[in-house]
């Protein structure tokens, strides 16, 4: 028996059969899917391996099988070389595949692989000047450390962050403990002690890999680092902030929950944390 099915697109209606799979993505229905975002200096990817390891770890956490990490690489290298933007953002996901929307779903489906390569706007003049922040409760669910399609939480934060001209939401968890941005890590500075602090990794966090080149790069800039928990109020009261994002490496934070921090201006450690990462960028690529 041929059982009627039939989908709505907009006014457009169509036999099931006949859809673009791209309409039956687990991705659109459910989130069902990892991703990675990386970009490049001057025509050069940074950290392609450690966004690799990281994306064949999201899949492996998923159960996302099939996928074969040599050819995501090969098909990043093609389609950056195709677009030929020196300084680029390259996006890619890889969902569990399509078919008609079902939970569990079906074993042996074939992933899909999406891209984009996109020009990264100039952004020194936000970098020069710091951003405001602002604190939302952390909705998100308890593995965080795989970079899921699921970004429901992160979003409703940024927006409602964005109503009081915040450009990130800073994530607090039950315990009244900060976890990262919404789309970032999170760090801060004790200048006294010369030390930067940022929660350690765990399921509350995403492994950035931009945290992982801060951390390196401290001891050039004489911080020891402490890996613990930062309560808003420390945060408040900190000499200096800063969030760390693939997309704009290191951004000040000059204002936080509505306290001006280092005087409403890029603070000196940050600053010199800035030069040195743009230092290993250069020797990396
Ligand atoms: C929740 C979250 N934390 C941290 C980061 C920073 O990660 P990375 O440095 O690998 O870009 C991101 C990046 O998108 C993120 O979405």
């Amino acid at each position: 028996m041929r059982l009627m099915q039939i989908a709505m697109i907009d006014d457009r209606i169509v036999d099931i059969r006949e859809l673009d799979p791209a309409y039956m993505d687990r991705g659109t229905f459910f989130g069902d899917g990892v991703y990675e975002v990386l970009r490049s200096y001057d025509g050069r990817i940074f950290a392609l391996d450690d966004h690799l390891e990281r994306f064949a770890r999201s899949l492996s956490e998923v159960k996302i099988e099939g996928v074969d990490i040599d050819d995501v690489r090969q098909r990043v290298l093609t389609a950056f070389e195709r677009a030929g933007i020196a300084n680029a953002k390259i996006y890619f996901h890889i969902t569990r595949g399509s078919e008609p929307r079902s939970h569990v779903g079906s074993k042996g489906l074939k992933p899909n692989f999406f891209l984009t390569v996109t020009e990264l706007p100039d952004d020194s003049q936000k970098k020069a000047a710091g951003i405001k922040v602002a604190t939302h409760p952390d909705w998100r669910w308890k593995r965080c450390d795989i970079k899921s399609l699921n970004l429901m939480a992160n979003i409703l934060a940024k927006i409602e962050v964005e109503k009081t001209g915040c450009e990130e939401a800073i994530l607090v968890d039950d315990n009244g403990q900060i976890t990262e941005g919404a789309g970032s890590a999170f760090f801060m500075i004790d200048t006294a002690a010369k030390t930067l602090v940022t929660r350690p990794l765990g399921p509350e966090i995403l492994p950035s890999i931009t945290r992982k080149v801060v951390l390196q790069v401290a001891v050039n800039a004489s911080l020891t680092v402490a890996e613990r928990p930062i309560t808003p109020a420390q945060a408040k009261a900190a000499d200096e902030l800063f969030i760390a994002v693939t997309t704009q490496d290191i951004v000040p934070v000059t204002e936080f929950d509505g306290v001006k921090i280092s005087a409403g201006k890029a603070g000196k450690y940050t600053q010199i944390l800035m030069a040195e990462f743009t230092k290993m960028v250069s020797l990396e690529v």
